[in-house]
């Protein structure tokens, strides 16, 4: 099995999330479902320097089809969102502001209408150790109707039917937590929008932009 155009996705993923400052050293993982495997970045190798041959091919039950290196530590994570959904890219990412605001809410509130990109207000998934089946439990249940999630004092996840657009979201996400983590630092009651709005807002974003004509 070669699927070297998804390994080099991963890799490109990577060095984006790596540059862009939404993760830190080596922190961080990304994945692609591709019928029954994933293809997942290896554990702990540095952004610039890996190759897509360093990312490896899985079966939906975590073992190795074609891999040189370990997986990632969060291999059960990506399964358990591959297995209890329809998305086919997950992202990990360790970016500030949301690292932050998952250490002091439960979810973070509609506060900025762009929460209607992650299906509402995104849920912090509990605190576990990094790497463990329960981490991956409580990330598969907060993702529950969202394609975004925190991780309690860890990170944030996203998730979605292709990579590049998952990883379009990334950045979003880190806006909305930092845009929250700021009002909240006025200490003044911080406005929130209702689920109303947010679903109308969402029905716009759908055609936000330019739009295809479907005439060509
Ligand atoms: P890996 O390098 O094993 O993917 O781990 C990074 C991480 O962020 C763990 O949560």
């Amino acid at each position: 099995m070669k699927l070297e155009e998804q390994r080099q996705q991963v890799v490109d993923a990577c060095r984006y999330l790596s540059r862009s400052g939404l993760v830190v050293g080596t922190a961080g993982n990304v994945s692609i479902r591709v019928d029954d495997v994933l293809v997942i970045s290896p554990s702990g190798v540095d952004y610039e320097a890996m190759s897509a041959r360093d990312v490896g091919i899985h079966d939906l039950d975590g073992n190795a089809v074609d891999a040189v290196l370990a997986p990632s530590s969060e291999l059960a994570l990506h399964l358990a969102v591959y297995r209890s959904s329809e998305h086919t890219a997950v992202v990990h990412t360790h970016a500030p502001a949301s690292t932050a605001l998952s250490t002091v809410v439960d979810e973070v509130p509609a506060s900025h209408y762009y929460s209607a990109l992650f299906g509402g207000p995104v849920r912090v998934a509990p605190y576990a150790t990094f790497g463990t089946q329960q981490l991956a439990d409580n990330v598969s249940a907060a993702l529950r109707g969202r394609n975004a999630a925190l991780m309690g004092n860890h990170g944030a996840v996203l998730a979605g039917a292709a990579l590049p657009k998952v990883l379009n979201l990334v950045p979003y996400l880190e806006y909305v937590c930092d845009v929250q983590l700021r009002a909240m630092a006025t200490g003044a009651p911080v406005r929130v929008l209702d689920d109303a709005e947010i679903a109308e807002v969402g029905r716009l974003l759908s055609g936000y932009g330019q739009q295809a004509s479907g005439k060509d």
